[in-house]
């Protein structure tokens, strides 16, 4: 029989009621038992991976993301091999242990290249390799594993498969999604998934769904954050497709922070992301407020400013002009006044780690 992995989650009763509690003093309890696990399970380092965003080229027509095909008015760019393995040199300058890749679904991303320049990387500065790449063919994934890319983060943004067929009108289905990350396990990558909290249509069972397939799938990695509206995208052209359910979800701080307190709980060992939308849209407490959640992760975002602005998922992503080094010290000074530091190497989720020691003993007793 197949069991059920629910890691440390509550009740299915006492899930519904934190999602559905708008007073923040009642959601305390729960964030302070999510920042104890945390610090029971991963410690008080923040691990910082360095971002890039390598193309927003997109074939896609995801209704809610300003970059979908057709939704943007900003110029398409993609980065060469320069321009990428210089990222990758102030990753590693800034004691970052992990590159982050994200693109679009760029038909147009040399895949042979991607593969020879992670190479470069890994010889170069020996960082972890995070890919986000979007649905990519099973091929492509093993050549880039092969290569030395050790993680593959895909969100599945809702749990509710009827959802995400209205939201992603262009063929692959949810469960499609769901494939490819056993998929990516199977191949040894780690795997993150995550949602989007508040989208039109979207409701608590849908979270409370979410935050249970975190467990199930063993997630290594899991991104939260809430839905920022982007007045180009397809989604809000035609909002009236997307009547708000009886209970709806809320693109909010404390919605936010309620599932990413939850997604703690599900995976204690995983390694969570403070979000970048969830800064955007709690600028003053967004980010603290994830750390003391449950988050253990920060993804500066080390793309070269002239194309951070086109990497234009929603409004106001790629706004700030401060530099890496500005960043940086800004980043210290904030998780200095948190009692908390940054992480020392690659920062590896630890249930793979424990899985590939398990799978590497049982190898040696077999031999
Ligand atoms: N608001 C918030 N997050 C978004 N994403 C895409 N569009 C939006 C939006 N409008 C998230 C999705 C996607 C990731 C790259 O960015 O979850 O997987």
């Amino acid at each position: 029989m197949k069991t059920r992995s629910r890691g440390k989650l509550p009740s299915p009763e006492a899930i519904r009621r934190c999602l559905a509690e708008e007073d923040p003093a009642a959601l305390a309890p729960l964030f302070a038992e999510a920042d104890a696990l945390r610090m029971r399970h991963v410690g008080d380092a923040v691990w910082l991976r360095g971002l890039v965003e390598l193309s927003n080229h997109c074939r896609r027509r995801c209704a809610y993301c300003g970059i979908a095909v057709g939704a943007s008015r900003v110029p398409r760019y993609r980065l060469d091999r320069d321009g990428f393995l210089d990222c990758a040199r102030r990753a590693h300058g800034l004691g970052y242990g992990t590159l982050v890749v994200q693109a679009g679904e760029d038909p147009g991303l040399d895949v042979e290249g991607l593969a020879e320049w992670i190479r470069s990387v890994k010889t170069n500065w020996g960082l972890a390799i995070t890919l986000s790449l979007g649905e990519r063919d099973l091929d492509e994934l093993a050549l880039w594993r092969a290569a030395g890319a050790d993680r593959y983060f895909l969100r599945m943004e809702t749990a509710d498969a009827a959802l995400y067929d209205h939201l992603h009108p262009d063929g692959s289905s949810w469960a499609d999604r769901l494939a490819l990350l056993v998929e990516a396990r199977r191949m040894g990558y780690e795997i993150g998934s995550g949602i989007m909290v508040g989208l039109p249509g979207q409701d608590l069972d849908d979270l409370h769904h979410a935050v249970e397939l975190f467990a199930e799938l063993q997630l290594d990695m899991i991104g939260v954050g809430p839905y920022i509206p982007h007045p180009d995208s397809s989604l809000q052209r035609r909002i009236e497709d997307f009547p708000p359910a009886s209970e709806p979800a809320r693109a909010t701080e404390l919605q936010t922070l309620t599932v990413l307190a939850l997604a703690r709980m599900a995976r204690p060992t995983a390694n969570l992301p403070s979000t970048t939308a969830l800064a955007r849209v709690a600028p003053g407490t967004g980010r603290s407020g994830a750390l003391g959640a449950g988050a253990n992760v920060i993804m500066p975002n080390l793309t070269p400013a002239p194309y951070r602005r086109a990497y234009d998922i929603y409004p106001g992503k790629g706004s700030t002009e401060a530099t890496d080094i500005e960043t940086h010290r800004q980043l210290l000074a904030s998780l200095a006044a948190l009692g908390r530091f940054p992480g020392q190497g690659r920062g590896d989720s630890l249930s793979f780690l424990r899985n590939q020691a398990t799978l590497e003993a049982q190898k040696e007793a077999q031999a």
